[in-house]
């Protein structure tokens, strides 16, 4: 841990019934970087989103989010979040669906300089309705970059989408790194890997490694990622 984190995660561990969504976590995520949280359908990347945005119910260990306890008021309007489902009223135009969320999350912001960020501009007045899945993504992240928050927090943004559109999505992520907001994007396609500075890997709500693509090719010398993350399993054993 280091003051460059924004968030710190310490022995973290999620009971769902008996069973532990989460497992023991020590993870971290760095300032104005891009982290990766990568793993397969049901590794916990989603509720270890939620408990690092404080809407995680059993919730054990310390989460730390820019200093403050996670879910801390004060949290409130530097965090941005975007659900692994995301909410966009159909009936609303792009630009209401922005003002609404802004208002709800008391985050007042300048709404023509998100929707030029997500490149919605020319779509402002349209109806979400009518808009395509990329677009209603792009929408979501609008919603969420409302205010400047100094952390944004994407589960599965790219989820669905076809590869010309993820690619559009990640160079966005890259420029908002760049301007300094911190980005924490989960995933479970490893090739987004290379999109990240670094990463927390997830296997059955357990940390696997917290690496960078590099190393983990590097570290398992295999040049696929998806090969590497399976390697990475090996070595460190069955659950
Ligand atoms: N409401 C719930 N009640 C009980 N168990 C749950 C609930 N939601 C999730 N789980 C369990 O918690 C574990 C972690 O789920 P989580 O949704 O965090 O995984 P994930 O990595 O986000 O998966 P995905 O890639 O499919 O979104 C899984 O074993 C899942 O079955
Ligand atoms: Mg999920």
């Amino acid at each position: 841990m280091t003051t460059d984190d924004a968030v710190v995660c310490t022995s973290l561990t999620v009971r769902r019934g008996r069973q532990r969504a989460l497992d023991g976590i020590d993870a971290s995520v760095a300032r104005g970087a891009i982290t990766g949280m990568l793993g397969p359908s049901g590794s916990g990347k989603s509720t270890l989103i939620r408990a690092i945005v404080g809407t995680q119910a059993h919730v054990q260990g310390t989460v730390t989010v820019l200093g403050r306890p996670a879910g801390s008021r004060a949290l409130r309007a530097r965090v941005g979040y975007v659900t692994q489902a995301s909410a966009v009223y159909p009936d609303l135009t792009v630009r209401e669906n922005i003002a609404y969320f802004a208002r709800l999350q008391q985050r007042p912001g300048d709404i023509d300089d998100v929707l030029a960020t997500v490149d919605l501009t020319a779509l402002a007045r349209h109806r979400a309705r009518d808009l395509s899945g990329g677009q209603l993504r792009r929408v979501s992240i609008a919603s969420a970059l409302i205010g400047e928050p100094d952390l944004l927090i994407l589960d599965e943004p790219t989820v669905g989408l076809d590869p010309v559109l993820r690619a559009d999505l990640w160079h966005r992520f890259r420029r908002l790194a760049d301007s300094g907001t911190t980005m924490l994007v989960s995933s479970h396609v490893m090739d987004e890997a290379d999109h990240c500075d670094s990463l927390i890997l997830l296997r059955e709500g357990r940390l696997v490694a917290t690496t960078t693509a590099a190393a983990m090719r590097a570290g398992t010398g295999c040049s696929s990622l998806d090969a590497a993350f399976l390697a990475l399993l090996t070595e460190s054993g069955p659950t």
